[in-house]
């Protein structure tokens, strides 16, 4: 049985259902219509639902887009609808968005109450920084921005801060009283964990948070058992071993993004992660999902990329670990054997004192779209600032995401100056083979490259250039 508690109601679900949109779940089985189906594509937030789970001892929430959420993904855990918030009269978010104006049409409005009482229940300090975080992923097409903002102040200004204890949330009126027994309810689901009856199909697709596969897919996971990777216990683990960062394919974009283990070892990074979707769905992509989806504009492939990962594959007992450069052979295949899945991602920790790192991404918008051109970059330089080590990556320039081989070869023992990126630049254009599309022409895409690459390396030393003059140029 798939088992979870919905609101305040604790729900045992057929395991044959486990490959059903949660939103479908909630509003045919369970007749709660709250939560509202509009893109079904994880793009537009109106169906944000809260997930909390048991996390070290600790009960954690986070926001996902239930439209394309695994109904299995909900097993053990706390799923929170705008139900499941609704009191005697109006709860505080609620009484906000209503004194600011916030509200016309109402079709965007449950989903953005979710993402804002979700920010006063993920454990940051409450703040209008993170209050805005929160509600990335949702859009109103006809309020406007500023009175929903408004609203948002207000109730910074109310509860901001330190994280709040869950019985000051529920003394202020912003959660309603069965909260205080959840933490409870669910050690006590946990407890027989070793019981769960979901992930029982290992001839089904593999499936992790379910954003890329819902999107493209949804009707074979409809209709199938789905393999659920998500909740694997050996698939969730982020540790460092020796010099080398190590994590399970199942462990999210939301996860490395709170990760202390993973911002230690690559400081600065947490901007990068502002540049991948949003807050709902980085809580719910894996990992695994973005290196096995195979998009040659896939984010975190091209990061770990340029951090020259390799990776676990694993079949029954019998593991391979191959370099990620290896894995991808042509657009949309790779070295993955019938039957194998992918375990762990691994990196060595660079020494920062003399390795740099860059990524940058060009996109239509610049949050909430994929890459037209990605790229990420990381050099390691002596003192003589004669280039030791570099790796390079580039996606949306060819049918794979692309490790720069040559261009590596061409870095290798050259002097960090003007005169070589100049000619870095002319390797890097032999190299790739972009193709003209909806995202821009080949030439397009060749200049975003060039621009990108020149931006990595001011990055790394600003002086290197006469930035005025290459503007210009
Ligand atoms: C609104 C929206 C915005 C997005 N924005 C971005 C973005 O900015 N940048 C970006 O890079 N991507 C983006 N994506 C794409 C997607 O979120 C990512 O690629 C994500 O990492 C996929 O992970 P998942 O767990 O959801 O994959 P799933 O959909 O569960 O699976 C994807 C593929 O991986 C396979 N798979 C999953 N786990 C394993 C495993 N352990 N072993 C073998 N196979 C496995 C599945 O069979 C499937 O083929 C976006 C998607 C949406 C819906
Ligand atoms: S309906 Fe738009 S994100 Fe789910
Ligand atoms: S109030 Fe209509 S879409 Fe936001």
């Amino acid at each position: 049985m798939i088992e979870f508690i919905l609101n305040d109601k604790f729900i045992q679900a057929d395991p044959k259902k486990s490959g059903i949109a949660f939103l479908d779940f909630l509003r045919k089985d369970e007749s709660l219509k709250g939560m509202k189906l509009v893109c079904k594509e994880g793009e537009c937030g109106a169906c944000t639902v809260l997930v909390g789970e048991l996390k070290e001892g600790e009960l954690m929430y986070q926001s996902m887009t239930s439209c394309i959420m695994p109904l299995a993904n909900a097993h053990r855990k706390h799923i929170v609808t705008i139900e499941g918030i609704n009191m005697e009269g109006l709860n505080k978010v609620q009484q906000e968005m209503v004194d600011n104006n916030g509200t016309q049409c109402g079709f965007c409005t449950p989903g953005f109450v979710m993402s804002m009482t979700g920010a006063l229940l993920t454990g940051e300090v409450v703040n209008q920084e993170n209050m805005i975080k929160n509600i990335d992923g949702n859009i109103c097409r006809c309020t406007g921005y500023h009175s929903i903002l408004r609203a948002c102040e207000n109730v910074v200004s109310d509860v901001g801060g330190k994280p709040k204890s869950m019985n000051t949330l529920i003394k202020k009126s912003y959660l309603p009283a069965y909260f205080k027994d959840i933490k409870k309810q669910l050690e006590n689901i946990n407890s027989d964990r070793d019981k769960s009856g979901i992930h029982k199909r290992k001839d089904g697709v593999k499936l992790g948070g379910g954003t890329d596969l819902y999107v493209q897919r949804p009707s074979e996971l409809y209709e199938s058992q789905p393999n659920h990777m998500y909740d694997k216990p050996k698939l969730n683990d982020i540790k460092i071993v020796g010099k080398e960062m190590r994590f399970g394919a199942s462990v999210t974009m939301g996860d490395l993004y709170r990760s202390e283990l993973f911002n230690n070892a690559i400081p600065k990074q947490k901007e990068f992660f502002k540049l991948l979707s949003s807050t709902q769905i980085r809580n719910m992509a894996t990992i695994g999902g973005n290196l096995i989806n195979a998009s040659p504009i896939g984010d975190f492939t091209i990061f770990l990329l340029a951090m020259n990962s390799k990776i676990v594959l694993t079949k029954g007992n019998k593991n391979r670990t191959i370099q990620l450069k290896d894995f991808y052979l042509d657009y949309k295949k790779m070295d993955l054997n019938e039957g194998e899945y992918l375990k762990e991602i691994r990196f060595n920790i660079p020494d920062w004192n003399n390795t740099f790192f860059s990524f940058e991404k060009v996109s239509l918008r610049k949050y909430l779209d994929i890459a037209g051109v990605n790229t990420a970059f990381q050099v390691t330089l002596d003192d003589n600032k004669k280039i030791i080590e570099a790796h390079i990556s580039a996606g949306g320039v060819g049918p794979i995401p692309w490790y720069l081989k040559k261009t590596r070869q061409f870095l290798l023992g050259k002097t960090f100056d003007e005169k070589t990126i100049d000619k870095t630049i002319k390797i890097i254009n032999e190299e790739i083979t972009p193709i003209s599309d909806a995202r821009g022409t080949a030439d397009y895409k060749r200049l975003l490259l060039r621009q990108l690459f020149l931006a990595h390396c001011l990055k790394i030393d600003e002086s290197i250039y006469d930035v005025r003059a290459l503007i210009q140029s």
